[in-house]
């Protein structure tokens, strides 16, 4: 077996069921585009009623699998794993989980076009009842982050230096869970996701104070693949014939 490994590793093949196609012609031959996504961020990526992960975001991959004339299979991936490793290690083709553009990221994957604009604010519980503001009441708050997110890294740059302390979660779920019990005085989010929670969870929580930092979400592929510019011919054409503005109008809170 540990020799099998070796040559495997040599020849660089797959070893245990690992998806390594990272190229147009590689999704075209195996039939198959393989998502991974984390899906804990409505309206992005969630399990619905019947268990089955949906969103905005699956139907953008659906769209680029049908450009493609193959089948979306579509993986949960916690996004602690997903960014970069699941890509990098081609344990899935493709990633979007409301993932956002970074220099440092681009510097292991491949990214799309932006193709949602977005940004990184507060979450407090509704009412506000901790008179939680920005950048004001940051000194001695524990404020929580998802870990290996955009809002982690701009907390640590932004709110530590300020005197908070950071409480990083694994799952984005249990941050808004302590928010709701008032353990701690914000979680750092994404925009998008609090008017989702702000309609399904009427009176439950709400933003504070003004935005932290904007960023862009990017399709996620290996570094070099020519998915990329896959993924950007099917999100000019979903542009050009309206489909982008009705997956909008379908999936995120219009303010
Ligand atoms: N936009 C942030 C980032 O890229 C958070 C994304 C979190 N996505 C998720 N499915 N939990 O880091």
């Amino acid at each position: 077996m540990k020799r099998f490994v070796m040559i495997a590793a040599v020849l660089g093949v797959a070893v245990a069921g690992v998806s390594q196609a990272a190229t147009v012609a590689e999704v075209k031959k195996t039939g198959v585009l393989v998502l991974g996504t984390d899906p804990t961020f409505a309206p992005f990526e969630f399990k619905g009623p019947d268990g089955t992960i949906q969103g905005f975001d699956i139907d953008i991959a659906r769209a680029v699998a049908k450009d493609l004339g193959v089948r979306l299979e579509v993986r949960a991936v916690g996004f602690g794993a997903l960014m970069p490793q699941a890509v990098t290690s081609g344990r899935v083709d493709m990633a979007m989980s409301g993932i956002t553009i970074t220099p440092e990221r681009a510097k292991v994957v491949s990214f799309s076009q932006p193709y949602f604009r977005s940004a990184q604010v507060f979450i407090v519980r509704a009412g506000n009842p901790g008179k939680f503001a920005w950048p004001a009441s940051v000194k001695g708050k524990v404020i929580g982050v998802q870990g290996n997110t955009t809002g982690q890294f701009v907390a640590n740059d932004t709110l530590k230096p300020r005197g908070a302390t950071l409480k990083v979660y694994d799952d984005f779920a249990a941050g808004l869970a302590d928010v709701r019990a008032g353990r701690i005085a914000a979680l750092v989010g994404d925009a998008p996701t609090v008017d989702d929670l702000k309609k399904r969870l009427p009176g439950q929580f709400e933003q504070a104070g003004k935005d932290l930092a904007a960023e862009d979400y990017g399709m996620v592929f290996r570094k070099g693949s020519d998915l990329a510019a896959a993924a950007n011919r099917t999100l000019a054409r979903l542009k050009a014939s309206g489909e982008y503005q009705n997956l909008l109008k379908k999936w995120i809170v219009q303010k």
